[in-house]
């Protein structure tokens, strides 16, 4: 660990957003430069056979670590100078102990899974997840003797423990995986009640791992391991890269859970290289702005659509009310509602599609996080996937549309949702709300 750990000013402790620009990073190692190059390397030289031989001893958990020792540099797919100061960077935001970066956020789902569980297990998981882990869960882990059982989210947790503790009865659960907020939907898990309730299941080795996708919120507006979460995984791809062009996935927690997690990623491969490790680290110094602009943009983008004559309804954390089941869930865990909205067009898929295509300053992609504005339609796209009976239990219904609110102007991120919304249906003129709100202002 270089000097700058724990680094204060007087008895000032500097925050993550002051330390993402130096933190771990110590220029004398590389000539000196301001900031960390790129070692576009895949193997590290050793400077005696000896060294050679203790890096792979604590690299493969030979032995312990010795009092002063450091893991030394071996090979790119084991560690690299820019994965382990990004990851350094990655637990200042989660006060984490340990972070692991891949090469997407489905090579960190997938390998933190398969560390832990084994043919007869059970996987514990929150519905709805993000398309790609829900035909991970629903489809590939069973062939591996592996079961998802799972619950919804919007749900608190009280109303569920009976039913879930039936469905386990006598069943190894070794890991618990949560989506909160839940992609598309935006439905709430009460992280600290769900870790509670796992944690009673078994101790010691026994004691489920608790994931926590924190991909809609963190790593800026959430923080699951406050809340009794042991990990906390992320598609980098969103709002760690943030600007659509690096596929990149994370997670972060404690020591032991991350270095059981690092030794499953050596032997599938699923590091990171160095380029992405450095894109994620300049991505890192602006992620404090970049989702603080969206999520203020975003809230301008949710008021407009709350009452628009062509929307039906708007899932969007910043309108969530007292009278919520999970508005309780939603002050305790989440420190600010982002920039996700999903909201149905009145209508189904046909009235879905019109607006989407008529959309101009807003790009038709899956994907989110980025400083662009993207929308897309679930039931079609990122969750097309998902059994059509769990789609309409879940709440991906045809009219539904997500929009990952960017951070444009606000005004022409509304005037183009405004436009097309307004060519639905064409040829039927729809009050012009834009106008309204302005003249409100
Ligand atoms: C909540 C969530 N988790 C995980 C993933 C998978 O991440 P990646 O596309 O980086 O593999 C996504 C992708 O959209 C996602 O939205």
């Amino acid at each position: 660990m270089s000097k700058y750990k724990d680094r204060k000013v007087g008895d000032t402790k500097l925050k993550p957003e002051s330390m993402m620009m130096s933190y771990g990073y110590d220029p004398k190692l590389s000539e000196g430069a301001l900031k960390c190059p790129i070692f576009q390397t895949s193997t590290f030289v050793f400077e005696k056979a000896e060294d050679g031989k203790a890096f792979f001893e604590l690299a493969l958990g030979v032995r312990e670590k010795g009092p002063t020792e450091r893991l030394g540099l071996i090979y790119s797919r084991l560690n690299n100078p820019d994965l382990e100061i990004l990851e350094d960077r990655l637990c200042l935001w989660d006060e984490g102990d340990g972070a692991a970066v891949f090469q997407s956020g489905m090579a960190a789902i997938a390998t933190a899974l398969l560390t832990f569980l084994r043919p007869g297990d059970v996987l514990l998981h929150s519905d709805p997840l993000y398309g790609g882990t829900d035909h991970l869960l629903k489809h590939i882990l069973p062939e591996f003797g592996i079961q998802a059982v799972g619950f919804p989210a919007g749900v608190p947790m009280g109303e569920l423990e009976n039913e879930l503790r039936a469905q386990i009865k006598g069943k190894r659960v070794p890991a618990v995986l949560v989506e909160t907020p839940a992609n598309p939907t935006l439905g709430l898990v009460d992280i600290q009640g769900i870790a509670d309730f796992a944690h009673s299941l078994g101790e010691g080795a026994d004691r489920p791992v608790v994931m926590v996708d924190n991909t809609f919120l963190g790593p800026l507006f959430q923080h699951p391991l406050e809340h009794g979460a042991d990990l906390v995984i992320y598609s980098a791809t969103k709002f760690i890269g943030g600007h659509g062009d690096v596929v990149a996935g994370a997670c972060v927690g404690g020591k032991e859970v991350v270095g059981q997690i690092r030794t499953l990623r050596t032997f599938l491969g699923t590091a990171a290289g160095p380029w992405t490790g450095w894109l994620l680290m300049r991505s890192l110094e602006t992620l404090k702005m970049r989702m603080t602009a969206a999520m203020k943009n975003a809230q301008y983008v949710a008021s407009f659509l709350v009452d628009h004559p062509k929307v039906k309804s708007v899932h969007y954390l910043g309108l969530i009310q007292d009278a919520d089941p999970m508005y309780d869930v939603y002050r305790k865990q989440c420190i600010a509602p982002g920039s996700l909205i999903a909201f149905e067009v009145d209508g189904g898929e046909k009235e879905a599609f019109e607006f989407l295509n008529a959309l101009q300053l807003i790009s038709l992609a899956v994907s989110l996080g980025g400083t662009e504005s993207l929308a897309e339609h679930p039931a079609t796209m990122t969750h097309s996937d998902v059994s059509p009976e769990d789609r309409e239990r879940l709440g991906i219904t045809p009219a539904l549309v997500r929009i990952s609110v960017g951070v444009e102007h606000p005004e022409d991120i509304i005037a183009d949702i405004d436009q097309a919304l307004h060519a639905i249906g064409a040829g039927k003129k729809a009050p012009a709300k834009l106008a309204e709100m302005k003249a409100a202002r």
